[in-house]
């Protein structure tokens, strides 16, 4: 018994620490060429994702809009840090549910310090999908 649990545990941190090494991997593959390595953003184009997200990650609005966020796109101006943005977020559905949650995952813990059981997880990736939002309305749900 006790060994069983020793290795459900071990597993659980392999897969935690995976999940961690994989959204860091996806984050420089598909999001840094816009919002840069260590998720500053550029002025004028892409928000900052480093340090501006925190108190999204508290709620569950925030979380459905960040998975969201990710599998629609978002397109129309928002504000973030002060500063007016007003370009498109391109969509990433193309990537499975688990890669989403990872990369946004990456995002929360090592960019914003949200603890690992406050970021998404793929379910709430499937949800997003069924949702299927057009990438103007994803920026109403970023309001709520
Ligand atoms: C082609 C450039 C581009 C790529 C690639 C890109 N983004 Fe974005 N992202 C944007 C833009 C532009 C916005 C703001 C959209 C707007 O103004 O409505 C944005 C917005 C965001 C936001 C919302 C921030 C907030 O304050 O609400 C998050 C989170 C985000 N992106 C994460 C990601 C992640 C994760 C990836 C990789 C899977 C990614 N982005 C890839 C351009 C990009």
């Amino acid at each position: 018994m006790r060994r069983a649990l020793a290795v459900c545990i071990a597993l659980a941190a392999a897969t935690a620490a995976w999940a961690q090494e994989r959204g860091a991997a996806l984050f420089e593959q598909h999001c840094a060429v816009c919002h840069q390595q260590k998720g500053e953003g550029i002025p004028g184009f892409a928000p900052r994702l480093a340090g501006t997200l925190a108190e999204r990650a508290k709620t569950e609005n925030g979380r459905s809009y960040l998975a969201q966020l990710v599998v629609s796109g978002m397109m129309g101006p928002i504000v973030s840090g002060g500063e007016k943005f007003n370009d498109a977020m391109p969509p990433f559905a193309s990537l499975a549910d688990e890669d989403i949650a990872a990369v946004v995952g990456h995002v929360l813990t090592t960019l914003n310090q949200v603890p690992a059981e406050n970021t998404i997880t793929a379910q709430d990736v499937a949800a997003a999908r069924k949702r299927a939002l057009p990438p103007n309305e994803v920026r109403r749900l970023r309001e709520q």
